[in-house]
């Protein structure tokens, strides 16, 4: 089936997994959306765009949301995120919370409302599925901006889910939880003080023990999810257990 995805956060990690394993099906388009552009393909084009610059985000959409009159589906995928300054609040810089919410949910949610304004009378389906994590479900000392945002990425997904049941415009939302992934986020992790982060040693140990997942792994369950996307009928899934 056609589609066109968007995807933010393709210059590495998950995100950049996924964009060279959509492009291999000769009937999928991608659009990235990062601050750097790492991969080239005939099939992608990418958006440079900083997702802190969240008032920017309404003429990004009308960049990338365009017609496109070939498409049987479109697919959002919000992959960006940052777990910014690791510390606890009162000691880390206020203007790193602000960083964090902006990118790790302000931006998402405003990337949700714009692709479903422009979308929401094209009658074919389309998906979005925001990236979210654990950390979405657990708290963890030193990651509060990050864990809240996730929460709220979480909730803002069941949300519109709802809605779009009611309004039955064709949209199905995900939020998503990878796992633990051997990416530069989960290098940043590592490489935290310790004094910022007490559960450190646990990351390191996954780390040693080779419990990490793939980006490669990570996306393939991402094709999995797409192509099997009925049988999936909640909000909030977690890849792991797919
Ligand atoms: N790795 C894990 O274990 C893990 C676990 C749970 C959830 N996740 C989630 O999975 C997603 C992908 O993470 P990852 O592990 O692949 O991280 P990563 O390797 O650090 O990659 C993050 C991506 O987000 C982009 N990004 C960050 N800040 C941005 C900004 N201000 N504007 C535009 N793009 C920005 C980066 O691109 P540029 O730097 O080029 O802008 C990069 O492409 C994130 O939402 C993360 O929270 C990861």
């Amino acid at each position: 089936m056609e589609t066109h995805f968007f995807i933010t956060g393709t210059s590495r990690g998950i995100g950049r997994a996924l964009a060279e394993r959509l492009v291999k099906n000769p009937l999928y388009h991608v659009v990235g959306i990062a601050r750097h552009a790492t991969f080239q393909h005939s099939r992608y084009s990418h958006v440079i765009a900083d997702l802190t610059e969240v008032d920017k985000l309404p003429a990004l959409a009308e960049q990338l949301f365009t017609e496109k009159p070939t498409a049987k589906r479109l697919v959002l995928i919000n992959n960006a995120g940052t777990l910014g300054e690791i510390g606890y609040v009162g000691e880390i810089a206020e203007s790193s919370i602000i960083a964090s919410f902006r990118v790790n949910l302000i931006a998402p949610a405003l990337l949700c409302s714009l692709f479903i304004r422009y979308y929401r009378n094209l009658n074919i389906p389309k998906i979005i599925i925001n990236v979210s994590s654990g950390a979405g479900k657990t708290p963890y000392d030193g990651w509060a901006a990050y864990c809240a945002a996730k929460a709220g990425l979480d909730m803002f997904s069941r949300c519109i889910q709802i809605e779009q049941d009611i309004r039955e415009l064709g949209f199905r939302i995900f939020s998503v939880s990878p796992g633990v992934v051997d990416t530069q986020m989960q290098q940043e992790i590592r490489q935290a003080k310790t004094e910022g982060f007490s559960r450190i040693e646990r990351f390191r140990l996954l780390k040693e023990n080779r419990q990490l997942s793939t980006p490669e792994e990570v996306a393939e369950k991402f094709v999995h999810l797409l192509d099997n996307e009925d049988q999936y009928p909640e909000v909030i899934l977690d890849l792991r257990a797919l």
